[in-house]
Parts: structure tokens; sequence; C-alpha cells
């Protein structure tokens, strides 16, 4: 990073001339009021990062004598041996709405609503069945991890990846929000093409955070989810006490920036059916095109089931001028393109569900799509009905 003194301020003018600046350091993220913490840029990177000057050793891993008589330790991505990543049942209320596969085989992926209130001290979660990611829908996540801080804010993310301890506070009191859960596989970032396919995600938005530790040598209590069961240990120090680390698996957050640009362009999504099961959700705003989907709730719609907007919206839309305009403002939804078939728990269905049998009136004709289409809306839940039962 230049020098402070080399940028001239934002809004201002200067009649000094540049006269040359050098990079002192690689580019971090500035603090706000509402996010405090450092980060280095980019994704998939190999990162490394020092809490402590001089703690990385430099040039191989396993000196004899570490500074400051560290120790180290690997986190292999490939055969994790420790790690420990989520959230206890006292603290979060996580029910499962869907998901295929099983964490034993590492084949598959769950997803989960959450109600989470306040931290439990002194204890750690993390998660070996898989990699996690994270969308609050109100209140922000303050992650403690072992490589680092992390603020989420609702409509950004996290991906938390399997055997990383972390533990999670609540600045803005109690929040919710939606969790993925992958058994094998970890995150990637997807071709864009020109203008990328529905959002423009770089890697540069992703954020990963600096070291940053404790001197803690209090009893702690690390919950392990493994093959989907908690198993707790304890332990005579805190577990986010990593000096210096490098590697490339560590976890990160995203503002989920999306832009859209188009013309001469049927703007609603039209009528379609996906190999893919989508399982949308809301984040903040109202979905402006159509239906039953609040903030806090899910959407459902199997693979290869015929969905989409209406006759009106499509005469709408086909006969509207083309101007530009900003749509979707003040809301955000996201979508889980799913590639299996999954299905939902008796939770969703029974308990929390909303099922609707979506009304075929109004299709486009001729008539494409002559079967009923089956939608729900799950997850709606607020922080009183919400009880974490085990066993659906
Ligand atoms: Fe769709």
């Amino acid at each position: 990073m230049a020098p402070a003194e080399a940028i001239p301020p934002a809004n201002t003018t200067t009649t000094t001339p540049f006269t040359g600046a050098a990079a002192s350091g690689a580019f971090t993220t500035t603090p706000t009021a509402i996010d405090p913490y450092t980060y280095q840029v980019g994704f998939g990177n190999h990162f490394a990062s020092e809490a402590l000057t001089g703690a990385l050793p430099i040039g191989y891993n396993t000196p004899q004598r570490y500074a400051y008589n560290l120790i180290s330790e690997q986190l292999n991505v490939f055969t994790p041996t420790n790690g420990n990543v989520e959230f206890t049942l006292q603290d979060l209320g996580l029910k499962t709405i869907t998901g295929h596969g099983n964490s034993m085989a590492k084949e598959g992926l769950a997803v989960y609503i959450y109600l989470a209130n306040k931290l439990i001290e002194k204890r750690a979660f993390c998660n070996n069945n898989g990699d996690i990611l994270i969308l609050p829908q109100e209140g922000r996540l303050d992650i403690q991890t072992e490589f680092g801080k992390l603020m989420v804010l609702p409509g950004e993310l996290v991906v938390i990846q399997a055997g990383i301890k972390f533990s999670v506070r609540m600045p803005d009191g109690a929040g919710r929000g939606y969790i993925q859960e992958v058994f094998r596989a970890h995150y990637e970032l997807p071709k864009l093409g020109p203008v990328g396919s529905n959002g423009m995600a770089q890697p540069r938005d992703f954020k990963t955070p600096v070291a940053s530790f404790k001197v803690d040598q209090s009893e702690w209590t690390v919950v392990v989810k493994l093959v989907g069961k908690l198993f707790t240990y304890n332990q005579g120090h805190t577990p986010f006490n990593v000096v210096a680390w490098h590697g490339n698996y560590t976890p990160y957050n995203d503002p989920s920036i999306y832009c859209q640009v188009a013309c001469n362009t049927f703007r609603p999504p039209y009528y379609h059916r996906n190999v893919c099961t989508e399982i949308m959700g809301m984040v903040c705003g109202k979905w402006a095109l159509s239906g039953s989907l609040e903030p806090g709730g899910l959407t459902y719609e199997p693979s290869y089931m015929p969905h989409g907007e209406g006759q009106e919206l499509w005469k709408q839309a086909t006969s509207v001028e083309l101007v530009p305009q900003r749509v979707g403002e003040g809301s955000m939804a996201f979508m889980m393109h799913i590639s299996a078939h999954v299905s939902l728990t008796k939770y969703a269905l029974k308990r929390c569900a909303n099922l609707q049998k979506m009304q075929v009136v109004g299709r486009i004709e001729p008539p494409l799509y002559s079967w009923e289409k089956i939608s729900c809306a799950v997850g709606r839940h607020d922080y009183y009905n919400v009880k974490p039962q085990n066993g659906e």
C-alpha cells in the first residue's frame, strides 16, 4: 500500500504534484463503523498473514525453533484431522430444511435455517462434516476463526471450511439466516462469461481475514460436528491462538455484488424448467415479480418442474417501453442451484412450510406446461416458533 501522504483525500484538490510512491505492503481493506476488521482480498489465493512481525517462518514450514517460541500446525484440506465448526443447539436454533446424500460418504449437501441469540463464552464450534456457507438475513455475525476475524452483514455471505474452529457473536442481538453445508467439494467461483450469467462477483470482492490471536489459558469447550452428530472436548486454552498462517484454506466473506446489464430483453425470468433444484430465499425487501416469498423465507422448485411468471406479467413485460430502470431496489434475494435432487424435511413440510399448489391460471398459451406446478415457501420463521427437535 502506498504511504498515505502520497494519496490526496477524495473530494479535495491539491496543487502538490505527485512525486512517486512505492508500495510498502499488500492491499488490505479499510475498517468501517459496521465492520471494524481488516481483510486481504481475492478468491482461491494463497494468502499469508502474521499478527506479530516475524512470526511466519520464511522458506519452510518446520524450522527447529520458531520466533516467539511458537509451534506449528498443519490443516490439510484432503485429510482434515481436526477442526470444529458449528453452532450448538444451545445458542443456535438450527433446523434442516432440505438436502441429499450423507456426510458419512462425503456426498451431498444440506440447507438449514438458523436463529441465533447469544454467544456461549469459552465455546467454539467446528464442522468436520463439510464446508458451510452462511447467509445472515437479520443481524450481523461477528465471527472469530482460527485465521482471524470476519464481520458478516445481512446481504453478505461467509464460507467457513470443514475443520476450522470458530465462534460467533451477535453484535446486533438476535439474528437469523440461512446455511448451506456441502459434504464433499469446496466452493468455487463460476466462469463469468462476458458479463456473467446472473451476477458479477469478482475474485477481489472476496475478503479473507488477517491473523488475530489471543492469549487465553482458560478452559474452553470445542463442539465438533461429525457425520451429523455433535461431540465435545475441553482444552485448557483458546482455540483462537494462531499467530501467523499461510495457505489457501481460509474462511472468506463476500458482499454479494449483483449487477446485470441488458437491452432489448424480456426482463422477468421466462418460464423455465431446470435440471437444477432451485432453493431461493429473501434477505430483505420484496420479491417484485410474484408470490409469497418474504424475507427469512425459502422457496423450493424441484428439478425440471416448470415455473416462471404468469400471463399478466408476460403481457406487461412484452409491451412496456424499454427504458433504463433500476429493479429490485432495496431488496436482495439469493438462489441455490443444486444439481442433485433434494427432498424437503418433515420440519419443512409439516411444521414450517406454507405449501402451495400454485394455480396454473395465467400461464402463457399455448399450454406448454400442463401439469400442476408445486411450489412451497418454507422456512419463514420467527424467534418464537422455531424449537429445535432432533430427528427432523
Ligand atoms: Fe427458476
